[in-house]
């Protein structure tokens, strides 16, 4: 399973890439907004750090102008993947942009039929969102799990790309469901790490070495 990490902060990147958990990252406008620099600035520093895809969203709606930001941010670096809200004009533009081999990560996806829809688009990633999901009472992992089937059942290249990840259970159980990617915020790959019997067993250990040097 890939590990993206959903952030557009620099020192969370880096963080996270010494401990080999980076294998691409995630953006997005208000992710963007939060470091309060230019947006270019930012993935231009995203891409010296991490070789791999990194996700720009377009701000455009319509498909024309979603197609040529596209093209412009894709002359960035050649790791960069569109991203694309999920309506039709957003279609448009997934086609576009993938017959001309750039790669479209179709975002803002909360049903099974809109991730069929941009698979046969031409998407590379689709990005179901879990957590916002969840907070409708609306159970996010089923859409992992539906979209993994479909893809399956029609051996789709399209990635499942689970997003809005809020906790470590959404990462393990889109592991067991196989979907081959999840974006992560730093603060819950952290989390992944951690067991009170791993920060107990190192504490004794510790301590009985102390007890060994008397
Ligand atoms: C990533 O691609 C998404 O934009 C992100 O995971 C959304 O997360 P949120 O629902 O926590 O804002």
């Amino acid at each position: 399973m890939k590990f993206f990490i959903d952030t557009a902060n620099i020192d969370e990147i880096k963080e996270a890439n010494s401990m080999g958990m980076v294998d691409g990252v995630t953006t997005n406008p208000s992710l963007i907004a939060k470091e309060g620099r230019p947006f270019e600035d930012i993935i231009k520093d995203i891409c010296a750090e991490v070789d791999g895809p990194i996700s720009a969203e377009v701000i455009s709606t319509e498909a024309k102008s979603m197609i040529e930001e596209g093209k412009k941010l894709a002359a960035i670096h050649k790791n960069i993947v569109i991203k694309i809200p999920m309506i039709p004009d957003g279609m448009i533009a997934t086609r576009a942009l993938s017959s001309e081999g750039i790669p479209v990560n179709v975002t803002l996806v909360f049903s099974p039929l809109q991730a069929l829809v941009a698979a046969k688009a031409g998407a590379a990633y689709v990005s179901p969102f879990v957590g916002r999901l969840d907070d409708l009472a609306n159970e996010g992992m089923l859409l992992i799990e539906q979209m993994v089937t479909i893809y399956n059942n029609y051996a789709f290249d399209t990635e499942v790309l689970v997003a809005s990840v809020r906790n470590p259970l959404h990462v393990l159980e889109a592991a067991m469901m196989g979907a081959d990617v999840a974006t992560i915020p730093f603060g819950v790959i952290k989390k992944m790490m951690g067991h009170p019997l791993t920060d107990k067993g190192l504490a004794a250990f510790l301590a009985d070495y102390e007890k060994s040097k008397k």
